[in-house]
C-alpha cells in the first residue's frame, strides 16, 4: 500500500471536509473557510495522510503565545486562525485531527499525530502543546494519554453536539 505524509494545499480542501462531515456532528464540523485559512495562514502544522492517492486522514494546528493560564475564548470552533496564530509562538495548539471512519483503528491516527510534533518541535521553540477534546471522543483522548498530555481544565458544555458534552483541555509541557 502506498501511504505518505505530507503538508496540506489548497486543493486538497474537498478531500479534508469529507473527511470532517464523515467525522464530526453537523453542528460542530467546522467550514472549508475555516481550513483554507489554516493551510494559508500556516501550512507547516497542517499535515494529510494519503493513502493510495486517497486522502485518508488530516491533522491542523496554530502557534499562540504560550501562557500559563488557559485562555478558553481562544478554542472556539471555527474562529479565524490569523486573530490567533503567531509565528514566534511557544505553544502548538491542535486544533482539529480526524481520520476516514474506514481508516480508522489501523495507526494513522498516531501517525499524523506523532509526525506532526516531530515536524513542528523541529522547526519551532515549542513550551507546550495544548488542545481540546470532547469527554466522549475515547480514541483520541487515548492519543493524547498516551502522548503524554494531561487534563488542566474542563469547558463545560463546549459541544453543541447532542450531549453538549463538555471539552476537556489537554497540556503537555516541553522541555526544550
Ligand atoms: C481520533 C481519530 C483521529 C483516531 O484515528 P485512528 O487512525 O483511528 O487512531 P489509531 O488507529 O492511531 O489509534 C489511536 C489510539 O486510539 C485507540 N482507539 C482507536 N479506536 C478507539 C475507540 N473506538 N475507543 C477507544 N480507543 C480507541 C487505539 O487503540 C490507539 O491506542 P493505542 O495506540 O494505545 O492502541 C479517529 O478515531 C477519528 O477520526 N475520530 C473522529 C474525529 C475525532 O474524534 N477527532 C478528535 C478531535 S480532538
Amino acid at each position: 500500500m502506498k501511504i505518505s505524509i505530507r503538508n496540506a494545499e489548497k486543493d486538497d480542501i474537498e478531500g479534508i471536509m469529507s473527511i470532517e462531515h464523515e467525522s464530526f456532528h453537523t453542528n460542530i464540523a467546522e467550514n472549508s473557510d475555516t481550513f483554507l485559512e489554516r493551510i494559508e495562514t500556516f501550512s507547516h502544522g497542517f499535515l494529510i495522510i494519503v493513502i493510495e492517492g486517497e486522502i485518508a486522514g488530516y491533522i491542523s494546528s496554530e502557534l499562540w503565545d504560550y501562557s500559563e493560564n488557559i485562555d478558553t475564548g481562544k478554542f472556539v470552533l471555527g474562529h479565524s486562525i490569523a486573530e490567533t496564530h503567531r509565528n514566534d509562538g511557544k505553544e502548538l495548539y491542535i486544533s482539529s485531527i480526524a481520520v476516514l471512519k474506514k481508516y480508522r483503528g489501523k495507526g494513522y491516527g498516531n501517525a499524523l499525530f506523532s509526525e506532526l510534533e516531530k515536524h513542528i518541535t523541529c522547526k519551532y521553540e515549542i513550551a507546550s502543546i495544548i488542545l481540546i477534546v470532547s469527554e466522549n471522543w475515547h480514541a483520541a483522548k487515548s492519543i493524547y494519554e498516551k502522548n503524554g498530555f494531561r487534563q488542566v481544565h474542563v469547558i463545560s458544555g463546549f459541544f453543541d453536539d447532542e450531549n453538549n458534552s463538555d471539552a476537556i483541555v489537554m497540556r503537555k509541557n516541553r522541555s526544550n
